[in-house]
């Protein structure tokens, strides 16, 4: 199976800097791959597709949609169609930063990824541990209980779950190869028992560069990575995509 490589942009760019990276990755091959995913700012989602992508077959990701399923007086809210018009194929939902910052918790996350799963976009649904669930050897269930939500989901489509230790988000610091094996394996198990009749594909994040994503991505269970920092520059990101 191809592997993905998904780069979240966070809260970053600008039009001067999208411009020029978009239309470098859209014609260089190491980076115009359809397993290639950009998680731009939503504003700038539009213009991406419909300009700078143009013959690309890189794919486009949202870093959030809202828990609001249809159109209305929702001021200042995104929905999941708005999402699949602009030409987007998947959608981040549940990052720890939005978990952490805004204090998303388990039912509004439940309710993005139906959302997600109707309107026709894949989620890319973002679980890990905090430093003290991994010190005090409680993050397999600190894990199953982000999980263990997505149950509800009556109609379950194909789902990426991105395993990102929260310590791990741009501090330098992963998990040994054995400690992201053991995670992911975990969430493969958890899910195949549930939906097995899904694509479940598991990814990996956390200070994710070009001189450890080949060990990341030798780990079999590992179906691809989830890139923050490193996709903000340009010949960092593409010599991950490279390796991908
Ligand atoms: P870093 O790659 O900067 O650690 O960020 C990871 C991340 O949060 C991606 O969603």
């Amino acid at each position: 199976m191809t592997k993905l490589v998904v780069a979240n942009w966070k809260m970053n760019g600008d039009t001067s800097k999208i411009s020029a990276d978009l239309n470098y990755y859209a014609h260089v091959s190491e980076t115009n791959k359809s397993n290639v995913i950009l998680a731009l700012p939503y504003i700038y989602l539009v213009w991406a597709k419909q300009h700078l992508l143009v013959n690309s077959k890189i794919n486009l990701a949202a870093q959030d949609l809202s828990h609001y399923l249809n159109c209305g007086a929702y001021t200042g809210k995104i929905n999941g169609e708005m999402l699949k018009d602009a030409g987007v194929e998947y959608v981040i939902i549940g990052h720890s930063e939005r978990r952490n910052l805004i204090g998303e918790n388990g039912p509004i996350l439940v309710h993005k990824v139906r959302n997600a799963f109707e309107s026709g976009l894949t989620p890319i649904f973002c679980v890990g541990e905090p430093l003290s669930a991994r010190t005090d050897g409680s993050y397999l269930q600190f894990i199953e209980l982000q999980l263990a939500g997505l149950e509800e989901i009556e109609q379950f489509k194909d789902i990426v779950i991105a395993y990102e230790p929260c310590w791990s988000i741009g501090t330098g610091k992963i998990p040994t190869m054995a400690e992201i094996q053991e995670v992911v394996e975990f969430i493969h198990q958890y899910m195949q028992k549930r939906f097995s009749y899904v694509k479940i594909s598991v990814l990996y994040g956390g200070s994710v560069t070009g001189q450890n994503v080949d060990d990341i991505l030798k780990i079999k269970s590992v179906d691809g990575v989830l890139v923050g920092g490193a996709s903000l520059k340009v010949s960092d990101f593409t010599d991950i995509c490279a390796k991908v």
